[in-house]
């Protein structure tokens, strides 16, 4: 049952991190048994509970839309000494140590919310985090509260011959009326919401894994028979990353199995379940013809995401759902950095830094802004956001910069050693880094406490004749909801000089730490004008402001050493370009086309990288460097200045172009780097209007023996108005029409397209037949990637914004966390003009006005509107 909430009703209560206290009781022993059937499951639960400190409260156990058809203690049938308080069974206990049992039952497909225990194509499957248990059992379902499962599933064997749940699997057999059932032992004590379970028709694929001390790793990836042959990569994945957690935090996997299920309802990403993670089917499933190089990358780095919660989330997990941070930014952190290993260290960097300025950096700006910590929410599943994943990864980064990767890792050994096993915050983490390195980390701490993205400001003045150099540095963090004024922070900045005439390192890199509103540092024996090169490798999640010319930013973009910092130079050549010619209605482009030139000609560099900083800064980012966002007006001025990229380079681009073509497939790193090189030389050659294009594109669409070249072209196809593009939409859709994952791609290309009439187009697929509120992936592939198309999500009728509310509302008598993750582009309004902005606010309060609305959407549509 859903927590019903209006505008006029009561608004759901507050939790507050400042409230926490320790449960009251524990439950050290749980026994789960299943009888499974998608209509009816019956579920038995065995919970040994013992009184935490000395206190006379009853024991509480957490439930959402569950009767409770059995309740015994210690064997004995009670009924009045427990009763219900709202969704939640509460029972009076004489003693010190009890033994609770009850009996529920729940409907598996009728779960639209994908939380708990539901059906996804024929499987039955869980989801637990944050407090999902507690739609499957009674229980303490908060973090806290960790216990040694053990799991007994029964099923009918024929639909459900597979039956997994955590742990290693203990014992088997069948049973009469073609029933089967299974048990499984979790020896590692667990908060509920890494519980799972899994059962259903799969193969697998099998691997093994020998850890460094010599125990052998039975592993598996459970899909459906018809894929198997696509989780070759997934596992290989899985394989590096067992070996790469070893070699660099010295993490040994703990059990003698590891299984991975495909599923294709899936609210997120994955799920770091014990020894039993359940994924959402794109970060397992894929191959040359139906995945591309970014499908790849993004296998790989959940896979090894959810591998490395392992010790990052389930050896050690979080107290309180405040800590969530501690978990997910550390290993969004030991993610990167494997993926970073693995490919191209520069790229990835570039690619993490492009999605937290897409993501968080907007968030952190906006209504919904709040630390890495969070000191207070409504729904908790509201704060799986960029903020938490994204900013906690950089600011778990700037602690390796800021201790250097020998002390970050004797913290990291101290940490696990001193709370393995635990129930931790990210308080302790901290203090585990500060007692390893002997570093005062008192400032640092803010970073967990205040939101907002400082703004740092840079500026160099040199005087030839004593050779000094003073880079004057400030730094101010903006205001945001809640926290009007903020202190500041330690910032890491990675800065460097060049010399203007003769291209030398006049200073090399070193980390200047910010740690006051202002600082100066001097350098000495600089003998010629020096060029600022700062927050390399961006060493910390700041906006930097600087008033280097376009020739300076040029002049890095060409000679800096650093590739992030080239990159960026670029990006802020192109920004500043942009802005004048928004401002204006002019710019001159001459300074970017020679620089995008310079790079794109230069033989030196990796063809990935040089994809990478050729491409325009989007509409969106742009829009977020301006005080009023202009989406026209902003669509118009970077296809002005794409068009002159591409047809002052014509020739450059074709070259390019040409390089790219591959003999056949392969999957390396540098046939990546070339493929991307390829479409992103495609899509200039489009804008510039050359004759070909269209015809370049449907040869590139049609011959293409990989989905990357295939997917690339029919997006170039997509953004124009040629006959190939119509004959190419529906010759995809005709190809792949049996393929949820790739149909998703069909979505996506024409709601993120360029052209006019992209939302007429979107209005139509939200009717086409295989348009789904029911699955997650559907929805953000149509719906998600709409609201991100900036030109035309913000159409001056508002007829976007109505879309957007209309989906939101229909989707939370579904699945409310996933409805409530679609509004935060609505609450953006504060960034547009008067008009945009008044219907954006009625569109929110159009959604607080549907009777029944979930805690979840209310929590973010009140919030939007401010
Ligand atoms: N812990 C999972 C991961 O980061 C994600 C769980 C997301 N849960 C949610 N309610 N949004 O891998
Ligand atoms: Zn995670």
């Amino acid at each position: 049952m859903l927590d019903i909430h209006t505008a006029a009703a009561t608004p759901p209560p507050v939790i507050r991190r400042e409230d926490y206290r320790a449960p009251d009781w524990l439950v050290p022993e749980v026994s789960l048994d299943f009888r499974l059937d998608p209509a009816a499951t019956r579920v038995l639960a065995r919970l040994e509970v013992t009184r935490n400190g000395d206190h006379a409260r009853p024991l509480r156990l957490d439930g959402d839309g569950l009767v409770p058809l059995v309740v015994r203690i210690d064997g004995a049938a009670a009924a009045d000494t427990w009763r219900m308080d709202g969704p939640a069974l509460v029972i009076d206990l004489p003693g010190a140590a009890h033994v609770i049992e009850t009996e529920v039952e729940i409907a598996p497909a009728g779960n639209t919310q994908l939380m708990g225990l539901y059906a996804s194509g024929g499987l039955l499957c869980t989801q637990c985090e944050p407090e999902g248990v507690r739609r499957i059992t009674f229980f303490p379902d908060r973090p806290d509260v960790l216990s040694r499962y053990t799991v007994r599933l029964e099923a009918g064997e024929a639909t459900y011959p597979l039956l997994l749940s955590n742990g290693d699997r203990t014992d088997g057999g069948g049973l009469e009326d073609g029933r089967h059932w299974a048990e499984w032992r979790d020896p590692f004590p667990k908060p509920t919401y890494l519980f799972a379970l899994v059962a259903g028709d799969l193969a697998a694929n099998r691997d093994s894994f020998v850890t460094r001390s010599g125990r052998e790793v039975d592993l598996a990836i459970w899909v459906k028979a018809a894929d198997v042959g696509k989780t070759e990569h997934a596992m290989a994945a899985l394989k590096a990353s067992m070996a790469w957690d070893e070699q660099t935090y010295g993490r040994e996997y703990d059990l003698g199995e590891f299984n991975i299920v495909a599923v294709a309802d899936f609210n997120f990403g994955a799920m770091e379940n014990k020894g039993l993670n359940i994924f959402n089917s794109r970060y397992i499933l894929a191959d040359p013809d139906t995945a591309t190089d970014g499908d790849y990358d993004g296998v790989a780095g959940v896979v090894a995401h959810e591998y490395f919660h392992n010790w990052s989330g389930n050896r050690v997990t979080c107290r309180d759902w405040f800590q969530l941070s501690l978990k997910e930014g550390f290993t969004v952190f030991r993610d990167q950095q494997f993926s970073a290993d693995q490919g191209s260290a520069a790229v990835g960097r570039i690619e993490n830094v492009r999605a937290l300025r897409a993501s968080q950096f907007p968030e952190d700006a906006g209504p919904l802004a709040h630390p890495i910590r969070p000191e207070a929410y409504m729904e908790i599943s509201n704060f799986y956001t960029a903020t938490i994943y994204n900013k906690g990864a950089e600011v778990i980064r700037m602690l390796h910069t800021l201790l250097g990767a020998q002390a970050f890792r004797q913290g990291s050994d101290l940490y696990f050693e001193r709370h393995d096993g635990q129930a931790a915050t990210c308080e302790q983490f901290v203090q585990a880094m500060e007692d390893a390195s002997g570093a005062d980390l008192a400032a640092f701490r803010l970073w967990y406490a205040q939101a907002g993205t400082p703004r740092v400001r840079a500026a160099i003045s040199h005087e030839p004749a004593s050779g000094q150099a003073r880079l004057t540095l400030g730094q101010s963090v903006p205001a945001t909801p809640g926290q009007p004024v903020k202190q500041s922070m330690p910032l890491p900045l990675r800065v460097a000089l060049f010399g203007e005439l003769t291209g030398r390192v006049l200073a090399p890199e070193q980390v200047v730490v910010l740690d006051g509103p202002t600082k100066e540092v001097l350098f000495e024996g600089i003998g010629e004008r020096p060029i600022l090169s700062i927050n390399r490798d961006f060493s910390a999640p700041v906006v930097v402001e600087t008033d280097r010319s376009a020739a300076d930013l040029a002049f890095l973009s060409a000679n800096d050493d650093d590739p992030f910092a080239r990159y960026e130079a670029m990006q802020q050549l192109m920004v500043d370009t942009l802005v004048v010619a928004v401002a204006t209605g002019t710019a001159d482009h001459a300074p970017v086309v020679e620089a995008v030139e310079r790079t794109l000609t230069d033989p030196a560099l990796d063809p990935a990288f040089v994809a990478e900083a050729v491409l325009l800064p989007s509409e969106a980012f742009v829009g977020d460097q301006m005080l009023v966002v202009d989406p026209p007006a902003i669509h118009a001025a970077r296809e002005a200045l794409r068009a002159r990229i591409g047809t002052r380079l014509e020739e450059a681009w074709r070259a390019a172009y040409a390089r790219g073509q591959a003999d056949r497939y392969e999957y390396s790193p540098q046939a990546k780097g070339l493929r991307r090189l390829r479409t992103v030389a495609l899509g200039y050659l489009a804008a510039a209007g050359v004759a070909d294009a269209a015809a370049l594109a449907f040869a590139q669409f049609d011959e293409a023996d990989n989905m990357t070249d295939r997917q690339g072209a029919l997006g170039v196809l997509a953004n124009g108005r040629s006959a190939e593009r119509e004959d190419a939409l529906d010759m995809f859709y005709e190809r792949y029409r049996g393929n949820g994952l790739v149909l998703d791609k069909w979505f996506t290309t024409q709601a993120v397209s360029t052209r006019d009439d992209c939302l007429d187009a979107v209005e139509r697929l939200a009717r086409h037949p295989d348009f789904t509120l029911a699955n997650p992936n559907r929805l953000r592939a149509l719906v998600g990637a709409f609201a991100s198309n900036q030109r035309a999500f913000h159409d001056a009728s508002g007829r976007g914004y109505r879309f957007l509310a209309d989906m939101v509302i229909a989707v939370d008598r579904l699945n409310p966390s996933t409805a409530a993750k679609l509004i935060p582009p609505l609450g953006r309004w504060r960034r547009f003009d008067g008009a945009r902005a008044g219907l954006m606010k009625a569109e929110l309060r159009r959604v607080l006005e549907v009777p029944g609305l979930s805690k979840d959407v209310f929590e973010q549509a009140s919030k939007s509107l401010g």
